[in-house]
């Protein structure tokens, strides 16, 4: 049998506008940077807080590496698991006000490992249909029965609850590619009704919702009574890089024995960890940086909206302008960056096909004149009056 021909399923998705290609940085995360060779804007990274180039959490990496080396050397249940890991953890589970947490090398290793210790073959696991990749390929690794619900629609959630009894029910907290935030209070009310776990993913409200940025629960003032299993990242708002997922002693201990991307896998390097704690302390301390952010969305939603575009309905630093097409949003993508700003199209499978769009994130770390100078470009781009809103409304429900 001939090898398949993948030269002609690239030219399929590059016929389709559905190809992609990495931008090369030349330095740190950070607004105003240089993206193969220009300089741009940058309006797309999840550097929420401004933390992933600050000082303080470089200085701590580099006395991390000084003092522990580069390389963990092991998986952490070999002999990887350092004192920097541990105290990690530590300040991870005060931090959530849950009694462990237990660090993963990516966020996307924790949804997997998650739900695959937690359920398998014949159960079922609920989920939003927007839920992040990991979220489903989770269940997929579990082989379990994978239910999607319409998006944030926990009334639809509960009518399929009663006929097929969830094991699970998984959630972002903060939608990664729409920025809304799930209805989590309805969702913890039909988990305890189903008898069911509830799994908020929150990686995008993790920093900044929330008292000192404990994200989305605390928004909502949901407990870990109501929502069992915190997963949260640390490459977003703080900066650095890894994951956790946060719950009872019971959960963490299942975890270790069961969740195999965290067994099989090396740990991470334990001055990380240590940068790690310095960004979550600066996080948790600068209140300044959820205000400022908090003051960027409020003039970009105004601006946009006296432009007559209509952002997604978003209060988080993701601020979705809905293209449609996927050529759309690559030509707007295009029309940014010929007016120095960086904002990536986003397109299908990432988001439903027909709902392509330009992913806006905003960082406590923009300026008032970057923010005018994006609003001044976004009211060019062709055709952004013509109502993708109504386009994405349909498309999700
Ligand atoms: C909602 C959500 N969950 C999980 C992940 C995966 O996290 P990581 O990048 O640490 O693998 C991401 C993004 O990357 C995300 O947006």
């Amino acid at each position: 049998m001939a090898a398949p021909d993948l030269t002609a399923e690239l030219d399929r998705l590059r016929a389709a506008g559905l190809y992609r290609r990495r931008r090369v940085q030349d330095g740190p995360q950070r607004p105003h940077g240089r993206t193969d060779g220009r300089s741009l804007v940058n309006f797309c990274s999840n550097d929420y807080l401004g933390l992933a180039n600050h000082p303080e959490v470089i200085a701590a990496l580099q006395q991390g590496a000084a003092r522990w080396g580069v390389g963990s050397g092991s998986a952490h249940l070999v002999n990887g698991h350092s004192a920097a890991h541990q105290a990690l953890e530590e300040d991870l589970a005060e931090f959530t006000g849950r009694p462990r947490a237990l660090l993963f090398s990516t966020g996307y290793m924790a949804n997997l490992g998650v739900i695959a210790a937690l359920s398998g073959r014949g159960d079922t696991v609920f989920e939003d249909r927007l839920n992040h990749a990991s979220l489903l390929d989770g269940a997929l690794l579990a082989r379990a029965r994978l239910r999607r619900y319409p998006h944030a629609d926990a009334a639809a959630l509960e009518r399929l609850a009663q006929r097929a009894a969830p094991r699970l029910i998984a959630t972002d907290g903060v939608f990664s590619m729409d920025g809304d935030l799930a209805p989590l209070p309805a969702l913890a009310q039909v988990a305890r009704q189903a008898d069911a776990w509830l799994l908020v993913d929150d990686a995008h409200g993790l920093g900044v919702l929330g008292r000192e940025g404990r994200g989305s629960l605390d928004h909502c003032g949901l407990d870990a009574a109501a929502v069992p299993i915190l997963m949260g990242t640390l490459g977003k708002a703080f900066g650095t890089f890894g994951a956790f997922v946060a719950g009872s002693e019971a959960l963490i201990e299942t975890l270790i024995q069961h969740a195999r991307p965290y067994i099989y896998t090396t740990a991470t390097p334990p001055a990380l960890a240590a940068a790690t704690r310095v960004s979550l302390a600066l996080a948790r301390r600068e209140e300044w940086r959820r205000e400022r952010l908090g003051t960027l969305i409020g003039r970009l939603r105004a601006g946009a909206a006296q432009l007559g575009l209509s952002l997604a309905d978003s209060p988080t630093p993701i601020q979705p302008l809905l293209a449609g097409s996927a050529e759309r949003a690559l030509a707007w993508s295009a029309a940014l960056e010929s007016a120095g700003l960086l904002v990536t199209a986003i397109r299908p499978p990432t988001v439903p096909v027909g709902t392509a769009r330009l992913r806006i994130t905003l960082s406590a770390a923009h300026t008032d004149t970057d923010l005018e100078r994006l609003l001044e470009a976004l009211a060019g781009l062709p055709g952004v009056r013509d109502g993708p809103g109504a386009s994405l409304s349909l498309s999700l429900s």
